[in-house]
């Protein structure tokens, strides 16, 4: 069971953070070639796509992520501050990521001040994944 969950985490965190750095680096350019109508709606049928990807991603992640929180509790590695603080500080950002995401994928009118410098935020939700990433790979080798 800890392996199918640890299995599910990682497979969610490819997704979402490789899904994210495919819309950024590689869509995102290619479209700006494109007419502004064109553009749109081209981005429109992207979104969703990618929303359904990342809703399910962002599921998996918190509902993973809350089991390899039990798993750390009742190894006892919770209790030790040099894990407890990090494991705080990793799933804070993931919480930030998970909203900057929800900005960007809800539909309509919503969060449009967001929506209009949504490179910016996708650059920022890359960065923030990768260090969430960053701090998994500490954690993991204390355990
Ligand atoms: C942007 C979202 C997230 C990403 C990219 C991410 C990524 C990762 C990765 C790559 C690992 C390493 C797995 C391994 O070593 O096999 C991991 C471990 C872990 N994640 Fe996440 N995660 C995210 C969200 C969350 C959330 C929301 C929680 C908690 C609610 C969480 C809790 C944990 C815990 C407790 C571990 C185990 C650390 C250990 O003891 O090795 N993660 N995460």
């Amino acid at each position: 069971m800890t392996i199918l969950m640890q299995w599910l985490h990682v497979v969610a965190a490819v997704l979402a953070v490789g899904g994210v750095a495919c819309v950024r680096f590689a869509i995102l350019p290619a479209i700006e070639e494109l007419d502004e109508g064109a553009r749109e709606e081209l981005l429109e049928v992207i979104q969703t796509r990618f929303r359904q990807i990342i809703g399910i991603s962002m599921g998996l992640l918190l509902v993973t992520g809350l089991y390899n929180v039990g798993v750390a509790a009742s190894a006892g590695t919770l209790t030790t501050p040099a894990y407890l603080h990090p494991v705080i500080v990793k799933i804070v950002l993931a919480l930030i990521v998970f909203k900057i995401a929800f900005m960007l994928m809800i539909p309509g009118p919503a969060f449009s001040g967001v929506k209009a410098n949504r490179k910016k935020w996708l650059t920022i939700n890359f960065v923030l994944g990768l260090v969430v990433i960053l701090i998994a790979a500490y954690l993991r080798r204390l355990v």
